[in-house]
C-alpha cells in the first residue's frame, strides 16, 4: 500500500468502554410468567422507568415485546445494586438474575409479566442515553412536531409499535391473499413519465438528459394497464405513490397503495376480489368478521342523501330535497335557485329546536366559510314553526318543508340552497360537523359502502373544460356511450370507490381498452392528438397490439391501517411521515443542496 494512503488510515483502538461483551437475552421483556418462577433469565432492552426506594432500585425494562420489572437489591448482589445507581431512562442494558414471584399485593395485573420480577445479579450497561425530550409512554403529551423530530423515540412508544406491527400484519395478509388468488406482484418504476391523475407531480431532473424530467408516480396506473396488455392477467403491488397536493390527516405526499389490476373482468369481479381481501384483513388483524357483500349506492344518491361521495353511514341525519316545495316561493333565494337548476335541501336535527341564536350564528359562519350564501333555519315549536326567513316564506311552504324532512315538534331544520354539487357538499359538511358536536358517531362500527355510477367527467368552471372524475383511462358505461357527443356530462363511469366510515379507502374502474374510445375521451378532456401522443403515446401504442378488457382498483393502505388501528391520522401508522407542510422534521428534508449538484442537473434557483 502506498505510504501516502497508508498514513491516512485511521487506526481504531477500542477503549475498555467500547468493547462491551454482554450476555445475550434468554427471553424478551414480554415473555416471563408465573410458571417461570425459580429459573434464571437474561433480558436486554431500554430502561423504561426507574424508582429508587431507599436501598432497593426498581426498573421497568422495555423492549418491543413488553416490560418486565427488575429489582436491584444489596441482598441479591451488592455490586450490581451499586452499579444500578447510574441507570437512567432509555439506557440500554443487559441484566440477568433469578425470576421471582412479586411480594403479595405488589403484582401488576395490567402487565402480562406482572406476577414476576427479576432479582438482578448481573448488569451490563450497553449504552447510555441523554434525557429524552419527552417521556416514552403509551399516550404522550408531546407535540406532533417534537414526536416527528425525534421519531425514533416516538416509535418506541407502545402505541406506535402496535400500529406498525398491525401494518406489518396487514401487508402479510394482502400478499398471501393475492398470491393465493393467482396475482403476480410486479414492481413498477419510481422514475417514470408523468401520468395525469389529478394531483401535481413530484419531478426529478435528469442529469444526463439536460432539461428533461422524470416524475414520481402518482400511481402505477399506466404500468399496470400495460402489464395487462403484456398478458399478466392478475397483478398486484404494495407500492409507494407520490402526489404534491394539499395535505390533511388522511393525505400524505408519499403514501402507500395496494394496487391491483385484472384482465377479462367486470366491476363485480374486482369488487368481489376486493371485498375478500378486506374481509381477510379484518379477520386476521382485528379478529372481526365482516358481513359480505358491502352495500352499494350511486354517486347521485350518496350526494343527495349524505352530501358526500364518501358518506359516513354510521349515523342518520339524511338530507332531503325540498326544491319542489319552494319552486315558486316569494323568497327569491329559493325560487331563483330552483329556476336555475339548483337545489334547496335541508336536514332535520331531532330535538334541537332550543338551539340558541349564538349557536345558529356559529353554524351560519361555518357554512359561509364553505361558500354558502347563508343558512336558513326552522324551529318546530308546539304552536308554530319559527322560520328565519318567515317574512318571505309562507306558512304553507314552511309546513311543506317540515313534512318533506319529517320534522316534528322540538326539531330544528337547517336549509341550504345553491348549485346542486356545492349546496349538497356544504350540507354534507354540516351533517358531519353536527354529528361530531352532538356526539352521534358510534365507535366500533364498520360501515362499508361501495359508491358507484360516478359521472365520467366534471366540468371545470375555472378551466372551462371537462376533467376526468377518476382518471382519463376510466371506461364509460356501455349504455351511456351514445351521449358522448350530445351530453357528455351525463355519461356515467364504470368506476367504484370503497368507503369505510366516511373515508375513501379504495377506488378503481373498468378501463377503456380500445384505442378509438380512449382517443375520443382524450378529446372530450381537451387533450388533443399531439398532446395525447406526447403524454400517453406509449399506452395508446400498446393498445394497438391486443389489449384485453381489464379493470382494477387501488386501496389507500395507510388509510386502511389508520382505521384498523383506531387512529385519526395516517401519520400515526407511517413510520416516517411528513408534516402537513410536507417536511420531514427528523432528517430536515426538503433541504438545500450543493451548487455542484444543481449545476450537474442544469438547474438554477431564481
Ligand atoms: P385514487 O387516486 O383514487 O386511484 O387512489 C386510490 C386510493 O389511494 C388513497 N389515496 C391517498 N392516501 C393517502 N394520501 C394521499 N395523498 C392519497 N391519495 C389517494 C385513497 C384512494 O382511494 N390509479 C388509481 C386506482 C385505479 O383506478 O385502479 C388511483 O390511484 O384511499
Amino acid at each position: 500500500m502506498p505510504t501516502r494512503l497508508a498514513s491516512r488510515i485511521f487506526v481504531f483502538r477500542p477503549s475498555k468502554e467500547t468493547l462491551v461483551t454482554y450476555k445475550k437475552r434468554t427471553h424478551t421483556c414480554g415473555e416471563l410468567r408465573g410458571t417461570d418462577i425459580g429459573k434464571t433469565a437474561t433480558l436486554t432492552g431500554w430502561v423504561d422507568s426507574r424508582r429508587d426506594l431507599g436501598g432497593v432500585i426498581f426498573i421497568d425494562l422495555r423492549d418491543r415485546y413488553g416490560k418486565t420489572q427488575v429489582v436491584f437489591a444489596p441482598q441479591h448482589n451488592a455490586d450490581v445494586h451499586k452499579s444500578a445507581e447510574v441507570l437512567r431512562s432509555e439506557f440500554v442494558i443487559s441484566v440477568s438474575g433469578k425470576i421471582a414471584r412479586r411480594p403479595a399485593g405488589t403484582e401488576n395485573p395490567d402487565l402480562p409479566t406482572g406476577e414476576i420480577d427479576i432479582e438482578a445479579t448481573e448488569l451490563t450497561v450497553l449504552n447510555k442515553a441523554e434525557t429524552p425530550p419527552f417521556q416514552i409512554e403509551q399516550e404522550t403529551q408531546a407535540s406532533e412536531d417534537i414526536r416527528l423530530k425525534y421519531r425514533y423515540l416516538d416509535l418506541r412508544r407502545s402505541n406506535m409499535q402496535k400500529n406498525l406491527l398491525m401494518r406489518h400484519k396487514a401487508y402479510q395478509v394482502v400478499r398471501s391473499y393475492y398470491d393465493r388468488n393467482g396475482f403476480v406482484e410486479v414492481e413498477t418504476p419510481i422514475l417514470m413519465k408523468s401520468t395525469p391523475e389529478g394531483a401535481r407531480d413530484y419531478l426529478v431532473p435528469s442529469r444526463i438528459h439536460r432539461g428533461k424530467f422524470y416524475a414520481l408516480p402518482q400511481s402505477p396506473q399506466t404500468y399496470k394497464q400495460i402489464l395487462m396488455v403484456a398478458g399478466f392477467d392478475r397483478y398486484f403491488q404494495i407500492v409507494k405513490c407520490f402526489r404534491d397536493e394539499d395535505f390533511r390527516a388522511d393525505r400524505q405526499a408519499e403514501f402507500t397503495q395496494i394496487d391491483v389490476e385484472m384482465s377479462f373482468v367486470d366491476e363485480n369481479d374486482v369488487i368481489t376480489m376486493t371485498e375478500g381481501c378486506i374481509a381477510e384483513m379484518f379477520e386476521k388483524v382485528l379478529d372481526v368478521k365482516l358481513n359480505l357483500h358491502f352495500p352499494r349506492m350511486s354517486y347521485k344518491e350518496a350526494m343527495e342523501t349524505y352530501g358526500s361521495d364518501k358518506p359516513d353511514t354510521r349515523f342518520d341525519l339524511k338530507i332531503r330535497d325540498c326544491s319542489d316545495v319552494v319552486a315558486s316561493s316569494r323568497f327569491r333565494v329559493f325560487s331563483d335557485t330552483v329556476k336555475k337548476g339548483g337545489i334547496v335541501a335541508g336536514i332535520c336535527f331531532p330535538g334541537l329546536s332550543n338551539y340558541t341564536r349564538n349557536q345558529l350564528d356559529g353554524l351560519t359562519d361555518f357554512v359561509k366559510s364553505l361558500g354558502a350564501g347563508g343558512l336558513v333555519y326552522m324551529k318546530m315549536h308546539a304552536d308554530k314553526i319559527e322560520n328565519s326567513v318567515e317574512k318571505f316564506v309562507s306558512a304553507e311552504e314552511s309546513a311543506g318543508i317540515a313534512a318533506k324532512l319529517g320534522a316534528k315538534i322540538g326539531d330544528l331544520v337547517l336549509i341550504i340552497s345553491g348549485a346542486w354539487q356545492k349546496a349538497l357538499s356544504i350540507l354534507g359538511a354540516l351533517r358531519l360537523e353536527m354529528a361530531n358536536r352532538l356526539n352521534l358517531i358510534p365507535l366500533n362500527k364498520w360501515n362499508f359502502l361501495w359508491v358507484v355510477d360516478f359521472p365520467l367527467l366534471e366540468f371545470s368552471e375555472e378551466e372551462k373544460r371537462f376533467a376526468a372524475v377518476h382518471h382519463p383511462f376510466t371506461s364509460p358505461k356501455e349504455e351511456d356511450v351514445s351521449m358522448i357527443d350530445s351530453d357528455p356530462s351525463k355519461i356515467r363511469a364504470r368506476a367504484y370507490d370503497l368507503v369505510l366510515n366516511g373515508t375513501e379507502i379504495a377506488g378503481g374502474s373498468i378501463r377503456i381498452h380500445r384505442k378509438e374510445l380512449q382517443s375520443k375521451v382524450f378529446s372530450l378532456l381537451g387533450i388533443g392528438d399531439e398532446e395525447a401522443r406526447q403524454k400517453f403515446g406509449f399506452l395508446l401504442e400498446a393498445f394497438k397490439y391486443g389489449a384485453p378488457p381489464h379493470g382494477g382498483i387501488a386501496y389507500g393502505f395507510d388509510r386502511i391501517v389508520m382505521l384498523l388501528a383506531g387512529e385519526d391520522s395516517i401519520r400515526d401508522v407511517i413510520a416516517f411521515p411528513k408534516t402537513s407542510s410536507a417536511m420531514s422534521l427528523m432528517d430536515d428534508s426538503p433541504s438545500e443542496v450543493a451548487k455542484k449538484q444543481l449545476d450537474e442537473l442544469h438547474i438554477r434557483i431564481v
